[in-house]
């Protein structure tokens, strides 16, 4: 087969940059040229204020498009946490257009009261506790304000298009551009030559239901920069898209992507933050078809400032304008005042849902390759980290492990007795983590295809047949996670009894659930594939990985009764998926630009709601030098998810097979992330019960701070600590910014203290990561090395308060069993340290419980002037007694020893 050969060159090609050729760009796209086509301050809908009617929660009324007197239906729902959200739907569409926060939302959104308080010939305003939303008629336009303040306007510069469903002209078939003929309309939906079927390179995209596409402009008053929307492998915050393509957000395969540019990569979140010195707002843009995003900022010089008069009336004014552009679906949006970023954060995971805990396990190291040939190999891969001394988590299998590409089966020449392999991991405290891609072999010896086939479980084309495509596998179908069914089926093959060889250490790599068709256009499905429901793909593209997802996590549920936390680690991703999985940035390179790209990535990722992400460490395609893989190491210690993989062509690179020096920077690295892990953990403990994201943009904590808006290469872990990985080959030093005149910032390895409110230059060595910890911060980390994270869980802890500069700091400890849900039933402890200058408290937060021998070792106090001091300890179980102290004079250290007292008691430590 052709594609077969596309696909082997494609992965052999020497050229290391993406083929463009393969993707299309706006100009490509039809719904995208109508949608970008639409003049500014032109919009021809308008809001009917005499229909508009309000009850307790809630206003309806209709929209007409006076160009050819389509109405449609528009609903406002005042939510909880200062949040608005409205839909426009067709009044009567020839069809059911599809809504994907069927699938996708945490629970139905909590309703708050609203009530109209004004109404005028011209405009309505809509009032929910201190924000209002003012409703113009003609043209239809909505102002959202909080608290006084216009923050957020939807259709300010008239760019709303809604293209409603029509007939199918007479037209012949297979010839694009028939539909005008018969079209007397103007109206682009009718006559542009893609309305109603579409010619990509070779592929013919038959489009059934013709134009649908829903497009609509926000304004983010007093903005300067807009960031989100993931995933490109871009700046963090949004570029201006006045010369290029908008973002594009389309699940897909990109073979060797490329940096700095719009182009969509596996996953799609339409979720904006605009943010400016004194505001935060949010846009969830909830439509899962393909989608662009126009960017355009005031503050960059390029762009008119007319377009800020719109909205303000003042040039003056900063302003992020945003131009969402979707295929088919409805509009269904959520506005989000903020007015603080961390109200954002939290106003979007009330509405997409927060990520449960992880189990301990999984924010350590994973050691992963495509592939590690054999059981042999595995075995000595975990025993080669225990003799150099390295801590390791994971070992993680690719394809090559099963049968031809079959998941749930294994080669059984290669792994005989994988049960015995893991074994072997566990009896160390590791686990194994499987691939299981979504494509299914068209094999009839095999269980899961005739299964599926049998029971009509595939995606159909078009004509009701079952879809076949090209990949791992050779020939493939994929199952149709829109039925529950399938969903019920699937996730039933993750059984202990259907899963031969697996144990519940064993966890679960969804890949190329984009999904990845080798043969299919733009190396994915086709459009006019139908789903479960009678969706087409096209509707539902985006969100086909969450699905999959979402059935893998009930499959890992259940096989323990529910017990355990299933991880999972997905390529594609659309919001809420971070419900589900954690997610890795897919196939980088090894190259320093490869290295930098992850920060951007996975903040742009955490601000959606999903913090649990990470990159490839040392990059998946080419070989890493030294100083690179270090580097990679170094920085990837401090992301949420840490874990290195490579191409099946490139050369081994387990730590030891570097040179001594390499190595042992490597084994540093790693430690120190375990070092980390209990702070680590309690964010993740806090981001489930919060949602603040686990990775930060400094201007989360220092809002008004400008020169942190366009930072990529430095960022908060939590509120604590500041990371400023180096990524640049052959740096010997860094400029790092260190935020807050007020604040105090310590350097994690020296203790050296500085004070924020500008840049500092720090000298750099190959074991140097600059990390601060700041100053008014109690953080726990655990200094013993073992083989994993789990043998560490009953070791002591070692508290480093940061004073600030009236002397006093603040944390949290979060505890529990590492891997079960009891944790939700009380059984932990989550602890609130607070030290005043002179004495250290630990009490309870809540009244959870957790019968644990932790203990406290060591608190080390930095900036600690006084000089030398006593410590008296007390507590129920230690009585009242002094220990030992130590003093650095030169670092302004000071070192309590072994107060003893145990984690689970109420304790003082006093200084004097
Ligand atoms: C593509 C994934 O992105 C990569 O990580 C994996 O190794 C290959 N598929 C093979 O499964």
């Amino acid at each position: 087969m052709w594609w077969q050969l596309v696909a082997a060159t494609a992965l052999l090609s020497a050229a290391r940059a993406v083929d463009r050729n393969n993707f299309k760009t706006c100009q490509q796209s039809s719904f995208c040229r109508r949608c970008r086509a639409v003049q500014e301050g032109r919009s021809p809908y308008k809001l009917l204020l005499d229909t508009l009617q309000a009850d307790a929660n809630s206003v309806h009324a209709h929209v007409v498009n006076t160009e050819n007197s389509v109405l449609f239906t528009f609903q406002l729902y005042a939510l909880t946490d200062d949040t608005f959200r409205f839909k426009i739907n067709e009044l009567s569409p020839l069809r059911p257009r599809y809504t994907v926060s069927q699938h996708v939302l945490d629970r139905e959104p909590r309703l708050a009261r609203l009530e109209v308080t004004e109404r005028t010939p011209d405009y309505v305003v809509v009032t929910a506790g201190p924000n209002k939303v003012q409703l113009f008629g003609a043209p239809f336009r909505l102002d959202f304000y909080s608290h006084g303040t216009l923050v957020v306007s939807a259709n300010a510069r008239g760019l709303m298009r809604f293209e409603h469903l029509r007939s199918k002209p007479q037209q012949k078939e297979g010839e694009e551009g028939a539909a005008d003929a018969a079209a007397p309309s103007q109206d682009a939906a009718d006559t542009d030559p893609g309305a109603w079927e579409e010619n990509f390179k070779s592929f013919h995209d038959t489009k059934e239901f013709g134009p649908e596409a829903v497009a609509l402009d926000f304004s983010f008053v007093g903005a300067h920069r807009a960031y989100g929307i993931p995933e490109h492998a871009d700046s963090f915050a949004l570029k201006s898209t006045k010369n290029t393509d908008p973002y594009r957000l389309y699940n897909l395969d990109v073979f060797e992507y490329e940096l700095h540019n719009p182009m969509a990569l596996y996953g799609s979140i339409p979720f904006l933050v605009g943010h400016g010195e004194g505001h935060t707002a949010g846009v969830l843009w909830l439509n899962a078809a393909e989608t662009w995003v126009d960017i355009a900022n005031t503050v960059d010089q390029n762009v008119v400032s007319s377009i800020v008069s719109f909205v303000s009336g003042a040039a003056s004014s900063p302003q992020v304008d945003a131009h969402f552009m979707s295929e088919s679906g409805i509009v269904d949006v959520f506005v989000m005042l903020g007015p603080a970023p961390h109200d954002v954060f939290r106003q979007y995971t009330a509405v997409a849902g927060t990520t449960p805990l992880p189990q301990y396990f999984s924010i350590g190291y994973h050691q992963c390759r495509w592939n590690y040939n054999d059981q042999d190999d595995v075995r000595q891969v975990h025993g080669k980290f225990d003799e150099h001394d390295i801590p390791v988590d994971a070992i993680w299998l690719d394809i090559e492990h099963t049968d031809n590409k079959k998941y749930f089966t294994w080669d059984k020449v290669k792994f005989p007795d994988p049960t015995d392999m893991v074994h072997n991991l566990t009896a160390k405290g590791r686990k194994l983590v499987l691939i299981v891609d979504p494509h299914i072999k068209r094999d009839s010896n095999y269980f899961l295809h005739n299964d599926a086939e049998s029971n009509g479980f595939y995606v159909k084309t078009k004509d009701g047949k079952d879809f076949e495509g090209w990949c791992w596998p050779g020939s493939s179908s994929y199952l149709d996670m829109f039925n529950p069914a399938v969903r019920q089926y699937y996730a039933s093959r993750y059984r202990l009894d259907n899963f031969h060889g697996t144990t519940n250490d064993v966890h679960i790599w969804n890949d190329m659930n984009e999904p990845s068709v080798f043969s299919g256009p733009e190396v994915t499905m086709n459009k006019d594939c139908v789903h479960h429901g009678g969706w087409e793909h096209r509707d539902v593209h985006n969100v086909n990985g969450f699905m999959l997802n979402m059935a893998s996590y009930e499959g890992l549920l259940e096989r323990s009764n529910g017990k355990l936390r299933p991880f999972l680690l997905t390529r594609a991703f659309f919001v809420g998926s971070h419900r589900y999985t954690s997610v890795w940035t897919g196939d980088n390179m090894a190259e320093w630009g490869h290295l930098k790209i992850t920060i951007p990535m996975c903040l742009s990722l955490s601000i959606a709601g999903f913090s649990f992400c990470g990159a490839d460490v040392g990059g998946f395609f080419k070989n890493p030098d030294p100083e690179l893989f270090v580097r990679w190491y170094q920085a990837g210690a401090f992301q949420p998810f840490f874990r290195t993989h490579s191409h099946i062509d490139t050369k081994r690179r387990e730590p030891w097979l570097f040179d001594e020096n390499t190595m042992s920077l490597i084994r540093e690295a790693i430690r120190k992330r375990y070092s980390y892990l209990p702070y680590l953990y309690t964010l993740f403990y806090e981001l489930e019960t919060s949602g603040r994201p686990v990775m930060l943009p400094l201007w989360a904590e220092f809002p008004a701070e400008t020169p942190t808006f366009d930072m990529d290469d430095q960022y908060l872990l939590g509120r604590s600590l500041l990371v400023h990985p180096v990524t640049d080959a052959g740096a010997s030093t860094v400029s790092v910014y260190l935020p807050g005149a007020d604040t105090l910032w310590y350097a994690v390895d020296s203790h050296q203290k500085y004070v924020g409110g500008g840049t500092v230059q720090i000298p750099v060595t190959m074991s140097s990561v600059p990390v601060f910890q700041r100053g008014g911060s109690i953080l726990a980390k655990r200094e013993r090395v073992r083989r994993a994270a789990i043998l560490t869980l009953d070791d002591p802890f070692t508290l480093v308060v940061a004073v600030d500069r009236n002397n006093s700091a603040s944390g949290t400890l979060y505890i529990d069993d590492g891997e079960s849900f009891e944790y939700r039933k009380g059984k932990h402890l989550y602890l609130s340290f607070v030290f005043d200058g002179k004495k250290l408290t630990s009490r309870s937060l809540d009244a959870g419980q957790l019968p644990s021998r932790t203990w406290l070792e060591r608190v080390v106090v930095l900036g600690w002037s006084s000089g030398a001091a006593s410590a008296l300890v007390e507590s129920r179980s230690v009585g009242r007694v002094t220990v030992e102290t130590t003093y650095d004079q030169a670092s302004q250290t000071l070192t309590v020893r072994k107060p003893g007292v145990s984690m689970a008691e109420e304790w003082t430590v006093s200084l004097q």
